[in-house]
């Protein structure tokens, strides 16, 4: 099954192609460093190839109608059901992730083609009172247009189909540039939608390691309307500046650095499963882990006791082995952040009560770790830690927790513990985040808005939202009916 999703081309106007240079590079398997593939490492004329291809297709795929896109979407998502299994496997061998984190994933993923595939049949325009008894104002839903569609490697394919499977249902082509960590899953997308009949030049994916080059041809060629990017605020204010050379629309879903509070009369043991869901889903590697515990100083001891205790359990390892629950990071440069992180902290005081150290499992994987007495001048703090690492601050009102909650230039998710209902509002109000569990470690859904605020990005994905973001307003004003 797996020979059948596995592919070592770019896939550019319905045809599996290579760089003209020749060149290509390796995707390696970050649990065992064994070569997965090679691919070509796609340069200007690649790109302009598939921004030409998805231009040209444009008209008649956004012509026609809301119910056959639809029905393509639709056998996209059942083909990538089918093959389930397939595709987690390829997505825990080239970025790691746990077959369990995988098979999720692929859950997540194509809930987003299936959502879509419902949702284009409902992009529906107004009719607004005229100003004048001889007029009538009409407002209508257009595609954006081509868009260009960013996407990084802690997600292979939930990012893809977030972004795309709302544009193609909105009448957009795309180009896709995966990052050159998995572009595996993309390809593997790739081919299922050919299956499914999308047409020569919708979706295009191009494979390349020069990201640079990718993000300046995706953000400044005129004949691309849209960028949506994931990854991280520094990139992402860069594709944003590069964008105003032709004023693109644009939706970017940028780090987080997410605030888990637990408050004096929360269910501690509820709070214990919200922050383990939370916390290790990918090995800590997602905008919206749980970054940092802010604990109530009545409960921090026994909170802090039995995150580690449950931590310490989580086995290490290869993820496509049965029972292990923490894959490696992507890369050895990411160990050595962490590790990083961990350091700064216990040097400047902090409490070790799991973890703490590179993993034996080989250079890619960092021990589940728990941190206490922590303090906000320690580096683990303020930046996005993106491993396996929890530190814990303690803090004695709320007003000091929705503080500290606050104090970042990030606003993506966050996540809080309390029964007490007239706190559970107040707190809700007084966060600045996008999204924000209550009582709840897990919140990522097709069906429900995702995206953040301050410099963590613009525009929201998935839910009846998502779609938005690929259409444009037209007003008519049609005059003289009297
Ligand atoms: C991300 O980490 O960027 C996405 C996480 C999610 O969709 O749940």
């Amino acid at each position: 099954m797996l020979s059948t999703i596995l592919k070592n081309h770019s896939y550019i106007n319905g045809d599996w192609t290579d760089a003209a240079t020749g060149k290509r590079f390796s995707v390696i398997n970050p649990a065992t460093g064994e070569q997965l593939a090679e691919l070509p490492d796609c340069h200007e004329q690649e790109f302009d190839h598939a921004i030409n291809s998805a231009h040209s297709a444009f008209p008649d795929w956004a012509g026609r109608t809301a119910k056959e896109r639809a029905d393509v979407l639709k056998r996209w998502y059942a083909l990538v059901q089918e093959n389930k299994q397939a595709i987690a496997e390829l997505m825990t061998r080239e970025s790691g992730k746990t077959l369990d984190d995988s098979l999720a994933e692929v859950a997540y993923g194509s809930g987003f083609i299936e959502w879509f595939a419902e949702e284009a049949r409902r992009v529906y325009g107004d009719v607004i009172p005229a100003h004048r008894a001889s007029t009538k104002i009409i407002v209508t839903r257009e595609p954006v247009g081509v868009c260009a569609v960013i996407t990084p490697w802690n997600f292979p394919l939930a990012m893809i189909t977030r972004k795309c499977a709302a544009a193609l249902a909105a009448g957009c082509t795309v180009v896709v540039k995966p990052t050159a960590a998995t572009p595996l899953t993309a390809l593997a997308l790739a081919e299922l939608g050919e299956r499914a009949g999308i047409p020569s030049g919708v979706f295009n994916v191009v494979t390349t390691t020069d990201s640079k080059l990718a993000g300046k041809m995706l953000t400044e060629d005129a004949r691309i309307r849209k960028v949506t990017f994931t990854g991280s605020t520094g990139v992402g204010k860069v594709l944003m500046q590069q964008s105003a050379s032709t004023v693109k629309n644009i939706s970017l879903e940028l780090g987080g650095n997410a605030p888990f509070i637990v408050f004096e009369d929360a269910d501690l043991e509820a709070a214990v499963a919200g922050a383990m869901a939370s916390k290790y889903r990918n090995s800590g590697q997602t905008c919206i882990c749980a970054n940092r515990f802010l604990v109530h100083s009545s409960v921090v001891e026994r909170f802090a006791a039995r995150l580690a205790e449950e931590t310490a359990k989580l086995r290490v390892g290869n993820g496509l082995e049965e029972g292990v629950r923490q894959g490696p990071l992507i890369d050895e440069h990411a160990v050595a952040k962490v590790d990083e992180l961990v350091q700064d902290a216990i040097d400047k005081g902090a409490t070790l009560l799991t973890g703490g150290a590179r993993s034996s499992a080989g250079p890619c994987f960092y021990q589940p770790t728990v941190l206490k007495d922590v303090r906000p001048d320690m580096h683990v703090i303020s930046e996005e830690i993106f491993g396996p690492v929890a530190p814990i601050m303690q803090f004695d009102t709320e007003a000091e927790a929705i503080e500290l909650a606050n104090d970042t230039p990030f606003g993506l998710a966050a996540y809080f513990y309390s029964r007490d209902v007239g706190r559970v509002w107040r707190v809700a109000q007084g966060l600045e985040y996008g999204m924000i569990g209550i009582n709840e470690g897990a919140i990522s859904t097709e069906v429900a808005p995702f995206g953040g605020v301050k410099e963590s990005g613009i525009g929201r994905e998935g839910s009846k939202y998502g779609i938005e973001e690929y259409t444009e307003m037209k007003y008519l004003c049609m005059g003289g009916l009297a």
